[in-house]
């Protein structure tokens, strides 16, 4: 009897298909108190006293077998469900790679990164300077006088104070008793001023980019833009030596066979001042007969230079008598538009990746 139920679990056991089935099996045969198997512990006292210990021995026997069978049939089902799981689960490693959208730099940065190049190459360092500009710095010490209509060339933002929309106003340096406008810086030129007082003495020579900011906005006009800014004062450096370091910029920047061009021109500090126009790069091959991006002019212009204004030189400590340099702002829109044929300053503000990828 012990024997057939014995067999019967066993073959049970086998047949079961999941764990549901084995569980049922196992609550049928050694289930705690009511399992046919257990039961029989029962009656091992009903049998006559020579058999009890050999019936016990063999009704707990057979309980061992028939566990053992059900732990080892578990074990197997484990294992599919294991696998069933991993199979789910599984990295397909057939799959093409996902590739992370990779970033490049901004035309205007490899634009001004290509101009630090090319003076760098000509001993200039860089210096930079805070975009919201005191009024001293951005205009006074700059020759541009209170009201000088001077001023109207450079349409300006000024500074809000936030605790009450008013306008912002900065201790002047010279003056604790003074209190002079906060603005968005117009030029880069203020940067002059502050590298030269924080030097006190020749010689300079720096150049600056970066951002700048003046009310207008068209085709060829954002409010935001950038410029470099060039300065060098030494012992001795005259007019030639402006016009040595600009022809240079131009070959380095538009080709070998690129020239300039100085035209007489006005800002307040500098004395003489001059416009400066590079030939233009996509006729000049041919001849200087004009074209779509010179306007048929043989010439682009993208520089004020001239030679540092004494007045300048006062404001920071420099003796007028003795010194000598010049300045020079180029536009970095305006070089990146020319070299790259960008129709619309805007484009370079709009984030379009169609445009913005073109240059990675
Ligand atoms: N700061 C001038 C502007 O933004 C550009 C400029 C002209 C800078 C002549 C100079 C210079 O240093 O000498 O319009």
């Amino acid at each position: 009897m012990i024997e057939n139920l014995e067999k019967e679990a066993l073959a049970e056991v086998m047949l079961a298909a999941d764990l549901a089935a084995l569980e049922v099996v196992r609550v049928k045969y050694v289930g705690r108190g009511d399992g046919l198997i257990n039961s029989l512990t029962r009656v091992i006292k009903e049998q006559p006293a020579d058999k009890r210990a050999e019936f016990g021995a063999r009704v707990n026997q057979a309980k061992l077998n028939v566990e053992a069978a059900i732990t080892a049939k578990a074990a197997t089902f484990g294992k599919v469900e294991q696998a069933k799981t991993l199979a789910a689960s599984a990295v397909d490693v057939t799959l093409p790679g996902r590739e992370p959208a990779r970033g490049s730099l901004h035309p205007l940065t490899l634009v001004t990164d290509e101009i630090i190049d090319v003076f760098a190459r000509m001993g200039f360092g860089v210096e930079t300077g805070p975009e919201v500009e005191s009024d001293f710095y951005n205009f006074e010490a700059l020759n541009f006088p209170d009201d000088h209509p001077a001023r109207d060339m450079q349409d300006t933002f000024f500074a809000a104070d936030p605790a009450d929309g008013k306008p912002a106003r900065v201790a002047h340096p010279n003056n604790p008793d003074k209190w002079v406008p906060a603005l968005l810086r117009t030029h880069t030129s203020p940067v002059q001023i502050r590298t030269m007082l924080r030097k006190k003495k020749p010689p300079v020579r720096i150049i600056v980019p970066g951002a700048v900011y003046r009310n207008d906005s068209d085709q060829t006009h954002s409010p935001m833009f950038h410029q470099v800014e060039g300065l060098m004062v030494e012992d001795g450096i005259s007019f030639a030596d402006l016009k040595g370091v600009l022809a240079e910029f131009a070959r380095a920047m538009f080709g070998a066979k690129a020239g300039i061009r100085l035209r007489p021109s006005f800002f307040p500090f500098v004395e003489p001042g001059a416009e400066v126009d590079v030939s233009c790069f996509l006729c000049t091959e041919q001849s200087r007969s004009g074209c779509r991006v010179c306007k048929g002019s043989g010439w682009l212009e993208i520089l004020g230079a001239g030679m540092v204004h004494p007045e300048v030189f006062r404001h920071c400590g420099f003796d007028p008598e003795r010194t000598q340099g010049f300045a020079f702002g180029l536009g970095v829109e305006r070089v990146a538009m020319l070299r790259y044929r960008v129709p619309d300053i805007r484009l370079f503000f709009e984030n379009d990746l169609r445009f913005l990828r073109q240059f990675a």
